[in-house]
């Protein structure tokens, strides 16, 4: 098969974790015998600099001639004062736009080889397997208005949870058709004691669940779920939650597989070209050192076969080698304990690849 792949490296660490990435997928290309071509586009820090805008038209251009764009991550200390319409994550929220990608899976698998990698303790995180799925393009970081103004010698600062009806049930049914798939329990997250778009968010969630009936559908107030993510992981399987609640609670789910470099993420909408990106940032105090543990971006290229290229076999191959990798012992600094040896990106890379070529 021929895929056409746009290709974000961004900022920091990205374009250290996406050569890795893309290797995985070349090797990927040549075992299964597809052709996936790739176009280099602009977005965050460097496209400021070089372009003057965070999210160039060029860029957003060949995002949509694609069949799947692939970003690095984006920002750093560099433009950290800009002004907010100017700031490199500015370009990541308007290609989630631009794209309609409302719907953000985050896929949260504890290796079981990187239990005492965790800050938690092994009984608590073996076999978790969870899907937050974090509605993307809606919610706290869009909503209007947004404004700073004066009011007599004080300073008034407004942000807007605003959601239409219609929002919240396409990312409902979205997150019921994966929990089908999964292990059939959805729990919707949501603040619906306090927020009048979270008694929506709930109504939605029990009219979207009625015609899922083999889905169990419980509800959790937010601060409650942070919780309960520490306390007992393995009572979820997907959880449905509104933009900003999703983001805190991935990041936080992440330390259930160790570190924020092992997060994957898919973002799908209504039909386009899906975004596939790790979760973390641009790393800033690791960039340029071949420290970054890729495996976080190689997981998300296996999600782009699986959910945007039908190329599931292949996906299981990439999963495959990781856990397989995790399992003989190899670890980047974030994953590693104490005396343990510490891979760069490249070797880390280089050892998946050996496995997807079944080399070892
Ligand atoms: P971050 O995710 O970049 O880093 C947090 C910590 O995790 C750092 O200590 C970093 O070294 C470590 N880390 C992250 N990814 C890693 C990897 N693959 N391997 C090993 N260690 C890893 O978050 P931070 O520091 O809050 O933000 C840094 C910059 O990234 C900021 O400019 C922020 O706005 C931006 N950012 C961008 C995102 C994106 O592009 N999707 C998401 C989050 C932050
Ligand atoms: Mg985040």
């Amino acid at each position: 098969m021929k895929k056409k792949i746009t290709v974000l490296p961004g900022d920091g660490i990205g374009p250290e974790v996406i050569q890795g990435a893309l290797q995985v997928l070349d090797a990927i290309a040549n075992k299964y015998n597809h052709e996936f071509e790739y176009t280099y586009a602009k977005i965050g820090g460097i496209a400021i600099d070089e372009c003057d805008t965070p999210l160039p038209q060029e860029t957003i251009d060949a995002c949509k001639a694609s069949d799947g764009v692939l970003l690095g991550a984006v920002g750093g200390p560099k433009w950290d004062t800009l002004p907010g319409h100017m700031r490199p994550e500015k370009g990541l929220l308007g290609i989630r736009k631009e794209l309609d990608l409302f719907a953000n899976l985050r896929p949260v698998t504890a290796h079981d080889s990187l239990a005492d990698s965790s800050t938690l303790k092994r009984e608590v995180i073996d076999g978790v397997d969870l899907m937050i799925v974090r509605e993307l393009t809606s919610g706290l970081y869009f909503g209007e208005p947004r404004e700073r103004r004066e009011e007599g010698d004080d300073l008034v600062v407004v942000d807007t949870l605003a959601y239409k009806r219609s929002e919240i049930e396409r990312i409902m049914k979205q997150g019921f058709e994966l929990a089908r798939v999964r292990n059939k329990k959805l729990t919707s997250v949501d603040k619906a004691n306090v927020l009048e778009s979270s008694r929506v968010w709930r109504e939605v969630a029990i009219e979207v669940g009625k015609e899922y009936p083999d889905v169990e559908l419980d509800h959790m107030l937010v601060d409650n779920a942070a919780m309960q993510l520490i306390r007992n992981p393995k009572q979820f399987d997907v959880m449905v939650t509104e933009n900003m609640f999703g983001d805190i609670l991935s990041d936080e789910a992440s330390m259930l597989t160790g570190s924020l470099g092992m997060l994957p993420s898919a973002s799908i909408g209504s039909g386009g070209p899906g975004l596939y990106e790790p979760i973390h940032g641009s790393a800033p105090d690791i960039a340029g050192q071949n420290k970054a543990n890729p495996l976080a971006t190689i997981a998300s290229v296996a999600m782009m076969l699986k959910y945007s290229f039908g190329m599931a076999e292949e996906a299981n191959a990439i999963d495959q080698a990781i856990s397989e990798v995790l399992e003989a012992g190899f670890r980047t600094g974030d994953i590693a304990n104490p005396g343990e040896e510490v891979l760069s990106t490249t070797e880390m890379t280089a050892k998946v690849i050996e496995l997807i070529k079944g080399e070892v």
